[in-house]
């Protein structure tokens, strides 16, 4: 699984380098264009760890959702591939902070809404 997961990812480095030409600049995208359903569910239950200014440092250096604009193509795909995996895996939102705050807990559906969009932005970023 997860050196499956490598293979593509090479793929893709490799498809989106020789792409490059063809490229337009990239853009800055604002968080805001996330869809708005995603959006939601990842203020309600990522935001706290992951935007820098909170006090979860380790999470925001690991990914931030308030630089995701400024982040590589690279890097984003294969964070997508990750919060899907997480996300699935139960790993994110972490046991213990769902222990505290319950509401912050993914409902299957929530779950679904965000492994279907991670897929649809990863085609549309690899494009
Ligand atoms: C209580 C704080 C907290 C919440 C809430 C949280 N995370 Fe995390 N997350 C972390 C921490 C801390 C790490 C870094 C783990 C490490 O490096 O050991 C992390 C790491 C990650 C990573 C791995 C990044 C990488 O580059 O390896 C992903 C992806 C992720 N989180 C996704 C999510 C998603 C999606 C949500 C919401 C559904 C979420 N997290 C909610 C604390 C949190």
């Amino acid at each position: 699984m997860k050196k499956s997961i490598r293979i593509v990812l090479i793929i893709l480095l490799i498809h989106t380098t020789l792409m490059r030409g063809n490229t337009s600049p990239p853009t800055s995208e604002p968080q805001a264009d996330f869809p708005k359903k995603v959006s939601e569910i990842l203020t309600n239950s990522c935001y706290d760890c992951h935007t820098t200014g909170t006090k979860a440092e380790k999470a925001f250096k690991a990914m931030d959702f308030k630089k995701w604009g400024e982040y590589k193509l690279t890097k984003k795909i294969s964070l997508l591939t990750k919060i899907c995996e997480v996300t699935e895996g139960g790993v994110m939102p972490p046991e213990k902070y769902l222990k505290q705050h319950p509401e912050k807990a993914l409902s299957a559906s929530d779950i679904k809404t965000i492994c279907n969009w991670t897929k649809k932005e990863t085609e549309k970023l690899i494009k």
